[in-house]
């Protein structure tokens, strides 16, 4: 984790933010994660009428990562419009720990720490893999 540029990443994650359709709730969120190849991909919010519909920052970033050719990230920052950390919400941790693993290094309001500590017991491929009813 320590060769991690967590200043570029967080503002990278703020200039991203400042893209962010959130005119209901708001609250701007930019995110941006390091990829393996060293790539940094970003994603910011986007809301709709229909609340529900709403795509946090961290859609946006998956949808970047592989647009832009694939790969696992290493690590991510959040940051809300305020540019201080975020702490990403339920659904995405799950989506996060999809493309980082629970190893992925996140740049959470406490400090560093991994998706595997904030998402603990996760459902995952292995999971699925594992509990297959037979075809
Ligand atoms: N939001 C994110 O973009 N990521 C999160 O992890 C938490 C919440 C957005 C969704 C919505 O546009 C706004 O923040 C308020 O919930």
């Amino acid at each position: 984790m320590t060769d991690i540029d967590w200043e570029s990443l967080r503002n990278a994650a703020r200039r991203v933010a400042s893209s962010a359709y959130a005119p209901y709730s708001k609250l701007s969120v930019g995110a941006a994660a390091l990829v393996v190849d060293g790539r940094i991909v970003v994603g910011c919010n986007v809301e709709n009428a229909s609340y529900g519909l709403t795509l946090c920052a961290e859609c946006g970033l998956v949808s970047n990562l592989h647009s832009s050719g694939g790969g696992r990230l290493v690590a991510v920052t959040v940051v809300a419009g305020d540019g201080e950390q975020l702490t990403p919400c339920g659904r995405c941790r799950q989506l996060l720990l999809e493309h980082g693993g629970p190893e992925c290094a996140l740049d959470a309001p406490g400090g560093i720490t991994t998706i595997g500590a904030i998402l603990p017991g996760a459902f995952d491929t292995e999971e699925l893999e594992g509990r297959r009813r037979p075809t």
